[in-house]
């Protein structure tokens, strides 16, 4: 079958400029703003390679968070781990389309990298559009005809449509990297016919974005179970009618809208028994972790994590599982006693022999501490990208690709 957009391998690179656009935002420490985990960092390892080792001389781009964020920072610290796991220099200007930009790309030698800075600087990346408006964009303008190849390793930012993301295909021939064909490969292997039982794992924080996923997922027959864990876990007690306390509404703020709550009841009258929830919830008590039945709810304290009972009956589920997805934490895993749901639930996937996937970035971070990340299938650098590959909805880099090579074949 014609491959539908060009992979790596497809170019010939031998002395050409290739501009790379990856995604290695990495989550940081509030308070050092040094990077925490950089997974996304080793995993475009590969391609970097590859394209040094056939003499390309390689421009990289990328982001780090938002404009306004706290952890909005330059690139420096991104191009010294990469420096770090290639082994070979890394040079980083703290610049993209400016005089020091253009300088650094026209004075590369072939099998050199320059890492460009935050790319999301520039207030023209993040504008609203599609393709042909990016591909006017200054950024473009700017770069592309300093370019010979465009090649997109930056799975996790795919359901973007921004400008360095899906401007350049239509001007300059584009490949995925090695990373991405991987990831959509990977997904499309285990996601296009699970095996049975297939069991989906929801946690995390994003409560107004959750009903629509598990209708896809349980309406579609992706998953046989959905379990409800994390505030989004916390969210859906609420919406059958437990008194979750303050602390825990407290917790899910903005969330917790009345069309969110209305699409958790709709959720939970169509498919009845296929989502579980808690049964209990782990609460902190003068310093100790304790479980709480929800019977006996409301607390004072927050819920920090699903109960013992909860655990347990998950595990159950999940070890007898052919196919399980992990999305989101189900509890405050960074604080001690807090991580064990998280944990039982991971080890139950590994332990199943079946296909197990995790996505998101604190969910592939969890899964590297409990030092259970190899024992996985498949370990998706995805958040937000790998969600709206679930929810089977077109990824704008993806279709960018396919344009690029439509385009450069006539
Ligand atoms: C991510 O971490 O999901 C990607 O880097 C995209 O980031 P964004 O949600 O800020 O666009």
């Amino acid at each position: 079958m014609e491959k539908e957009f060009n992979t790596l391998g497809d170019f010939d690179y031998r002395d050409k400029t290739v501009l790379l656009r990856v995604d290695i935002n990495c989550p940081l420490d509030k308070n050092t703003l040094r990077i925490v985990n950089d997974a996304r960092i080793r995993r475009i390892v590969p391609t970097v390679r590859e394209l040094v080792g056939k003499r390309a001389k390689v421009v990289m781009l990328a982001h780090q968070s938002r404009k306004g964020g706290w952890d909005f920072i330059p690139l420096e610290q991104h191009a010294a781990l990469l420096s770090k796991h290639l082994g070979i220099p890394v040079e980083y200007v703290d610049d993209v389309i400016g005089d020091d930009a253009v300088r650094a790309i026209k004075g590369l030698d072939p099998g050199s990298i320059l890492l460009l800075g935050n790319v999301r600087g520039i207030d023209s990346e993040t504008a609203k559009g599609d393709m042909m408006m990016h591909s006017e964009g200054e950024i473009v303008r700017t770069l592309a005809p300093l370019a010979d190849y465009y090649v997109c390793d930056a799975f996790g930012a795919a359901h973007r449509a921004q400008c360095s993301l899906v401007g350049f295909e239509p001007l300059v021939p584009s490949a995925s990297g090695r990373l991405m064909a991987k990831e959509i490969y990977a997904l499309n292997a285990i996601f296009g016919n699970p095996r049975r039982p297939s069991v989906f794992i929801l946690g995390g924080a994003k409560f107004g974005d959750v009903s629509e996923m598990i209708d896809r997922v349980l309406g579609s027959g992706m998953a046989d179970t959905v379990i409800l864990v994390g505030l989004v876990g916390n969210a859906y007690l609420l919406a059958r009618g437990v008194d979750i306390g303050e602390a825990s509404m407290k917790v899910l703020q903005d969330e917790l809208t009345p069309e969110n709550l209305q699409a958790a009841k709709d959720i939970l009258s169509r498919y009845g028994q296929k989502v579980l929830l808690p049964v209990d919830v782990a609460v902190e008590r003068d310093g100790r972790r304790v479980s709480v039945n929800i019977g006996d709810l409301p607390t004072e304290e927050p819920a920090l994590d699903i109960g013992d009972a909860s655990a347990e009956k998950f595990r159950k589920v999940i070890v007898s599982s052919k196919t399980s997805f992990m999305s989101g934490p189900s509890g405050m895993i960074e604080k001690e006693g807090f991580e064990v749901g998280t944990r039982i639930m991971m080890t139950a996937m590994v332990d199943s022999g079946g296909q197990s996937v995790i996505g998101g970035g604190h969910t592939g971070g969890a899964a590297e501490r409990f030092d259970l990340a190899d024992r996985f299938s498949y370990v998706s650098t995805g958040g937000g990208a790998l969600e709206t590959f679930l929810l089977g909805k077109p990824l704008p880099v993806i279709e960018a690709l396919k344009h690029s090579k439509k385009r450069f074949s006539q």
